[in-house]
């Protein structure tokens, strides 16, 4: 077993380790189908083979061949570290900056077992979220890592650690980007190939940003939008007794099992994989397994009927289970059903994401590898007759929605009937649930803020819980806005019971909402603690892209822009650059992330509060700017409540001036302009 000594110190070559290939009992992603020609072959052989020295590369080739013509790409398993893969603490990695071995600390983290969905292959989540493209890039990059210095940053360019550069102590310490393809070449079948010739890579939001904190990140959102869900579309605060159907139990949808018992409702979840199934099970997120939809559809009637708490996984595929669900409705009057949603990977539909009801696990498996036009065919009807059986469904008192998958985008292509008359081109039959659902709270700043105790040990994070909900209690009462107190009061109740519900998963990590006075007032307490040695090693601060400012995604998280600047990504990037110079200790830049390749820009930072009075000073900065660039944004484009929220922070703010746009009310005049 190697020691964290041996896994910096740069690629293992002498000897080389044992090629002992996939390992079993371990989920492996699916067969990708990248189909490239024999040059383009040939190039990802020596793109991959130029990490190496050539007196190994004989070896080498025929091995990286085969796995290219196996897997659909080079992922290099003879070099898959046999070191247990989990986030160390802090002192245990062998470094000179502190804020390296915080990066490392992470990296480990987004690749451990009990948290990345298939280890070996380097994915985090979502199907093909990758840490690194493949096993070279991360020894070189732990090792760069471990020999950094202050006036040094590093490069990675999709997985590839282009090196060290020259920068100094107030610079990131690492800059990366995923996927950033010329537009016009941004396409899927694109992206396949350049995948497999190693050199872009999704990086889905936090896998490829090394900021994935577990399913812990989900349940959190999906607690409050099943919560809101319940409020908004039944009317009701108390959700016992209310059924919530839907599918994914993998590495974010996993969290809808959890989120289901936190509520109080009945959740019951589709899932494919078995692997994955008990995989929730096993960890206690998920309390019963079925693979019997008559079981399910009896274990849901009683549930229902005694208003149990109960989260079920249906081992099986989510169409039957919506189908039998209208065929109960059809023979029987009873809806069965109140509240649904969908959390397969739709953003990557045709490579494993989605599987099709006409096949078994195995069988969907095969054919995406060996026919992949038969197989886009059968996902395109199974996701039609999913919307029917919806549609069906929803005629009556049930309410679905849209989870940020991209479901009803791939459903529209291919032909289901998810069309809302009238309505612009962002827009469905049934609402996203980031504006329908969680409400507006971008606009106020509001967004997935986080934070990992790099020490790993629980009683950091129980200090950082306690100092978050004083910050925040505080902060209610010195007086906030009635929007933002409800926030503030859901979040505390959230952090409370976060503890109760063991949702540790992996790094000693927490996630709560806030806006931009919360989370700076969050950072610099942590940081005060961590300075008193209240709190025992240095705290990352990090968020989901998914955020205020983070992400430009015209159907889930700037689907409300109006102005016709939804299809743009200037906030995203602007983001990225501007946490850069305000003190990030590393920033990340994406290609797709949630919705899918091409579909959305995304970026995300993360950064390292060491108890000193930089640190406080750069989270002031960055954090500020990390809220408030989205906020003007979205004021720019015509939002109210954005417009207030800016108006305020301008006057707290010394700095910040910002472009108030003027109303435009007219309507006469524009009229008459366009006809002259
Ligand atoms: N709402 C959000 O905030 C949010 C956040 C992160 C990710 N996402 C998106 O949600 C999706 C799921 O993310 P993930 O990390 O859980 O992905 P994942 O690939 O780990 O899990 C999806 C699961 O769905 C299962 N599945 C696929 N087709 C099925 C079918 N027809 N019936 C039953 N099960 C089926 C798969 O076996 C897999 O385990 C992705 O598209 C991701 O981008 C949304």
């Amino acid at each position: 077993m190697s020691s964290l000594q041996v896994l910096c110190s740069g690629l293992p070559l002498r000897p080389l380790p044992e090629n002992r290939g996939r390992r079993a009992g371990v989920p492996h992603a699916p067969v990708r189908t990248p189909g490239l020609s024999p040059a383009e072959e040939q190039l990802a052989l020596r793109n991959a083979l130029r990490y190496f020295p050539p007196d190994v590369q004989e070896l080498l080739a025929p091995e990286f061949a085969q796995e290219l013509r196996l897997y659909g790409h080079i992922y290099m398993y003879r070099f898959c570290p046999d070191i247990k893969m989990r986030a160390y603490p802090i002192e245990q990695y062998p470094c000179r900056t502190r804020a390296a071995a915080a990066i490392m600390h992470m990296i480990m983290n987004n690749l451990d077992p009990a948290v990345a969905q298939f280890p070996q292959e380097l994915v985090t989540y979502g199907g093909n979220g990758q840490v690194f493209s493949n096993w070279a890039q991360f020894w070189l990059t732990m090792s760069y890592l471990s020999q950094m210095t202050e006036e040094q940053t590093l490069v990675m360019y999709s997985g590839h650690p282009l090196g060290l550069f020259p920068s100094s102590p107030g610079a990131p310490r690492l800059v990366i980007t995923n996927g950033m393809v010329i537009p016009n070449y941004s396409s899927r079948t694109e992206y396949e190939k350049l995948f497999a010739m190693g050199v872009t890579m999704y990086g889905q939001m936090t896998a490829g940003s090394y900021c994935y904190i577990g399913p812990q990140g989900i349940v959190h959102g999906t607690v409050l939008t099943v919560l809101n869900a319940g409020r908004r579309y039944l009317g009701v605060k108390d959700l016992a007794g209310k059924v919530f159907v839907t599918s994914g139990l993998g590495g974010m949808s996993g969290a809808q099992a959890k989120a289901a018992v936190i509520v109080g409702c009945i959740g019951v979840i589709a899932e494919v994989d078995k692997a994955a199934l008990m995989k929730r099970h096993q960890q206690g997120w998920l309390m019963e397994v079925t693979d019997s939809l008559d079981h399910c559809i009896e274990r849901l009637r009683e549930a229902r009927k005694r208003k149990e708490v109960l989260s079920l996984g249906y081992h099986g595929n989510v169409v039957d289970l919506w189908e039998r669900l209208v065929h109960e409705l059809d023979t029987t009057g009873e809806l069965l059903v109140d509240l649904g949603s969908d959390q397969t990977s739709c953003h990557n539909p045709f490579n494993g994401g989605y599987y099709p009801v006409q096949l078994g696990f195995a069988e969907a498996q095969s054919l995406m590898a060996s026919d992949p036009a038969a197989f886009k065919s059968l996902v395109q009807e199974s996701l039609r007759r999913q919307v029917s059986a919806i549609n069906r469904l929803a005629k009556e008192n049930f309410f679905f929605w849209d989870y940020g998958n991209a479901f009803l985008l791939e459903a529209q292509r291919a032909g289901a009937d998810v069309e809302k008359k009238g309505a612009n081109k962002t827009e469905f039959r049934y609402p996203s649930y980031v504006q329908h659902i969680m409400g507006d709270i971008f606009s106020q700043g509001f967004g997935p803020f986080r934070w990992v105790c790099t020490s790993g040990d629980p009683q950091d994070l129980a200090v950082t819980d306690q100092l978050a909900t004083s910050v925040l209690e505080e902060a209610i009462a010195d007086g906030v806005n009635p929007a933002v107190k409800l926030q503030y009061v859901d979040n505390i109740r959230w952090i409370r019971e976060a503890a109760r519900h063991r949702l540790v998963v992996g790094s000693q990590a927490r996630i709560l909402y806030s806006d931009q006075k919360g989370r700076v007032a969050i950072a610099v307490a942590f940081n005060q603690a961590i300075a008193r040695g209240k709190i025992k090693a240095p705290v990352v601060l990090s968020r989901d892209h998914h955020d205020v400012s983070g992400t430009d995604s015209p159907f889930r998280e700037t689907s409300n822009i109006y102005d016709g600047s939804a299809f743009c990504a200037d906030m995203a990037v602007q983001n990225f650059v501007g946490d850069a110079f305000r003190g990030a200790t590393w920033v990340a830049l994406h290609n797709g992330g949630g919705v899918g390749w091409g579909e959305v820009i995304n970026g995300g930072f993360g950064l390292v509060l060491d108890g000193t009075q930089e640190a406080e000073q750069k989270a002031r900065m960055m954090l500020s700017w990390d809220v408030s660039n989205g906020v003007a944004r979205r004021c720019w484009s015509g939002n109210r409540k954005a417009y207030e929220i800016i108006c305020q922070t301008m006057q707290d703010n010394k700095g910040l001036v910002v472009t108030l746009p003027q109303e435009v009310a007219d309507e006469r005049m524009l009229q008459q302009a366009l006809r002259l």
